[in-house]
């Protein structure tokens, strides 16, 4: 009866939960026996992997209280961690490894460097949860059960949003917040660095977008139900800012850089862009002095189309490009509304000069311009999927588009031969409500994305063939700040539902099973509790 019920749970594609390694890994088998870590344990690496090694060495000498040697030879160790690039491996691809736990050795190998890291983390999860704690736990047996794994990731682009021009959110958060992305296997942190509210990176050439566009005089209190009527706001007149200086910038993107994760820069064009607006006018269609804005929303104030304020979008590029490695630069290019360009003769001349049948037509020319500028630069413009709108004439092919609103855009882009990254509210926006019962949940946007629904996102649009189905770099979770106002805030919408995204971004299709997923979720909320995340329990 056991052995039926063992067999059962085999065909069912279900894993041994108490490892409880997340996201789940492609192959995994348990052997017998553990491994014992004890301060002798030697951390035995290659030159290509000696960084990864001072990585684990540090990561686990505060729980256990101490500091594993890092070497380029085993010595007369009794029991050694062995991590290693392997070029026999390349059917592991970029960021697959295999991962071996047998009585006195443990053994990371991988094509690359990125691989061993990400045998690393698994490591890390494999050892018990205590092993997170900032300071020696008393009593815990350092011990890891014998496994042999073999993981690699179905998806190139994995990865998490964060909106810091909402609600600014200090350095350490943005840290911490790639640690944990770091944990969950996920590459690509995306830093929405500019918006209406507020501008987030210090550009030496336009002081003003910092010292005046970081800073609004107040925000909106609670629910903006109405956009008609405005006396319905609510004001906390409580000033709001801060700002990453170049220096900031550097540290997080090499913080980053440490754990396998691209820093992608979004700086909005020409929608979202009044705090640039409010910190030098000429860029604004009106002429008007605004400030940077209080109140959430799209808001009508774009930026113009002229020469000059190309020229002021290239120059902050030029300086964005040199503090982020990332061959992927985000442009923005949502909710830009045409109001102002229709009753504007400066952008009625420019489409007429351009021979240009409409304003979604300027926006697409104004793309197709940065993409190409980024294309000679050798990186690619990436744009939420409204860079479509005007047709796709002139962007450069190696331009990226990400599919927000549902996963149209996403279509026609790959269609078009572009590749995209799929991120529909309907599954990967974490700003919507956890559940139907509102009162018993944070203030947030709107919406209802339950967990499960992220879980069971499927990122490869069904209307792809197979050709057009490698567009698909990925997938990503966004998590804008208007009503999720601090650090904590942003931890409870945001996990345990990027958790699923990590495994939907991950692992094999086959192998994701909702209850699966959530018996391992039990333990993971152990490390993230220890991890000080305020992650939203299942109720
Ligand atoms: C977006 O949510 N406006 C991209």
């Amino acid at each position: 009866m056991i052995n039926l019920l063992a067999l059962l749970v085999l065909a069912a594609g279900v894993q041994d939960t108490t490892l409880a390694v997340i996201p789940r890994p492609a192959q995994l088998t348990r052997g017998t026996g553990t491994f014992l870590l004890t301060p002798a344990t030697v951390v035995v690496t290659d030159r290509a992997t000696r960084q990864i090694g001072y990585q684990l060495s540090d990561w686990l000498q505060p729980a256990t209280g101490y500091r594993l040697a890092v070497s380029g030879a085993a010595g007369t160790a009794a029991r050694t961690i062995s991590l290693r690039v392997d070029p026999a491996l390349s059917r592991l691809g970029e960021e697959g490894y295999r991962l071996t736990v047998a009585g006195t050795r443990i053994t990371i190998r991988a094509f690359r460097p990125a691989g061993v890291f990400y045998g690393v983390e698994t490591l890390r999860q494999l050892l018990p949860p205590d092993v997170f704690r900032a300071a020696p736990v008393a009593g815990v047996v350092w011990t890891v059960p014998a496994v042999e794994i073999e993981d690699m990731p179905r998806f190139p682009w994995r990865g998490a949003h964060l909106d810091v021009s909402r609600s600014f959110m200090p350095k350490e958060f943005v840290k911490k917040y790639i640690d944990l992305l770091a944990l969950h296997k996920l590459n690509r942190f995306h830093w929405h660095l500019t918006d209406d509210q507020g501008w987030r990176i210090e550009i030496k050439k336009y002081p003003l977008l910092t010292s005046i566009g970081a800073w609004r005089r107040n925000s909106l209190v609670g629910v903006q139900r109405s956009y008609a009527d405005t006396t319905q706001w609510v004001y906390d007149n409580v000033p709001h800012g801060g700002f990453y200086t170049q220096d900031d910038i550097r540290e997080v993107v090499a913080y980053a850089t440490a754990r396998f994760i691209t820093v992608v820069p979004e700086i909005e064009m020409p929608g979202h862009a009044q705090a640039a607006i409010a910190a030098y006018p000429w860029l604004g269609n009106t002429g008007q002095q605004l400030e940077v804005l209080g109140h959430w929303g799209v808001d009508e104030n774009i930026l113009n189309p002229s020469d000059s304020a190309i020229h002021f979008m290239q120059d902050v590029l030029t300086e964005v490009l040199a503090l982020f490695p990332s061959h992927w630069i985000h442009t923005g290019g949502d909710e830009a509304p045409k109001r102002q360009w229709q009753s504007s003769p400066l952008a009625q001349e420019r489409i007429r000069q351009l021979g240009l049948h409409s304003e979604n037509e300027l926006q697409s020319w104004l793309t197709a311009q940065m993409s190409q500028w980024l294309a000679g630069r050798g990186r690619s413009l990436i744009g939420w999927d409204e860079i479509l709108e005007g047709g796709m004439e002139g962007l450069a092919p190696n331009a990226v588009v990400m599919s927000w609103r549902g996963i149209d855009g996403g279509i026609a882009a790959a269609q078009a031969g572009h590749d995209v990254v799929m991120t529909p509210t309907s599954n990967t926006y974490f700003d919507y409500y956890q559940s139907q019962d509102l009162a018993k949940e944070p203030l947030a946007i709107g919406g209802f994305l339950p967990l499960e629904t992220v879980y069971a996102y499927e990122p490869v649009p069904p209307a792809l063939d197979s050709v057009q189905a490698k567009r698909v770099l990925g997938t990503q979770g966004q998590i804008w700040t208007e009503y999720q106002r601090t650090p904590k805030n942003v931890e409870f919408m945001v996990f345990p539902r990027l958790v699923a995204l990590a495994e939907v971004a991950w692992t094999p299709r086959e192998l994701r099973n909702f209850s699966d997923f959530t018996a391992r979720l039990a333990k993971h909320f152990t490390r993230l509790s220890v991890l000080d995340v305020n992650y939203r329990p299942l109720r």
